[in-house]
């Protein structure tokens, strides 16, 4: 199990960074816009001189030829940038492009199992799947992250990475866990919170206030 910081702010890379528990990060287009900036290369390249696991940033383009040209400028950025890619048609016509030439692809927005299986033939090396905005809808998304980790069990010909995404609360992160996802991509609030628990902050208390009262002594 390994854990990605979903986000494209700078000071929570750096934060969960020093943690020690960081393997990569993933952005979108979302979350450059809520650091304000459309300089998609700055932000990369700042992440990425933090960060030496995998970096996934997303296309704009639509069609599988654009997507292509612009996954191969963004790929250039930096050694460990991955490539988001949406799962479309055109997307999956890109991912076998890109990954035949050895870039690595984060097929995003999977809903189901099958599309995930699709994004696994088409040489992805990881596939996203997005737990909250399925629960969002209604549907179960922890469920579709147990399907499709059962589906790519049967075929291990596919070393397609599964990574749980859209985590809004630390549960999710568990339930993962405990699914058997490679990856989870956490929001820096959700790590936080995992981090946390008050019985920890009662214990730490508890623990001062004993050794200070016979210290005192
Ligand atoms: O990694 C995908 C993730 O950023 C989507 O999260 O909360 O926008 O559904 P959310």
């Amino acid at each position: 199990m390994q854990i990605f910081l979903d986000t494209a702010n700078i000071d929570q890379i750096k934060q969960a960074h020093e943690l020690g528990i960081i393997s990569g990060v993933t952005t979108n287009p979302s979350l450059l816009s809520k650091e304000a900036t459309a300089d998609y290369e700055s932000v990369t390249r700042k992440i990425c001189a933090i960060v030496s696991g995998p970096v996934s940033v997303e296309v704009l383009s639509e069609d599988a030829a654009a997507m292509i040209a612009e996954a191969r400028v963004k790929a250039s950025w930096a050694p460990n940038v991955n490539i988001k890619i949406p799962i479309t048609a055109e997307g999956l016509k890109a991912t076998r492009v890109l990954s035949a030439e050895n870039i690595k692809v984060n097929m995003t927005l999977c809903f189901s199992p099958n599309q995930a299986l699709l994004g696994a033939l088409a040489g992805a090396t990881y596939v996203s799947i997005f737990i909250g905005r399925l629960d969002d809808a209604g549907h179960d998304g922890m469920q579709v992250v147990e399907d499709i980790i059962g589906i790519l069990d049967n075929y291990p010909e596919l070393d397609t990475r599964v990574i749980a995404a859209s985590i809004r609360n630390p549960l999710h992160f568990t339930y993962s866990a405990m699914a058997g996802a490679d990856i989870a991509t956490v929001p820096y609030n959700v790590l936080m919170q995992m981090i946390q628990h008050p019985l920890t902050d009662i214990g730490i208390k508890r623990f001062l206030a004993d050794w200070k009262s016979v210290a005192k002594k």
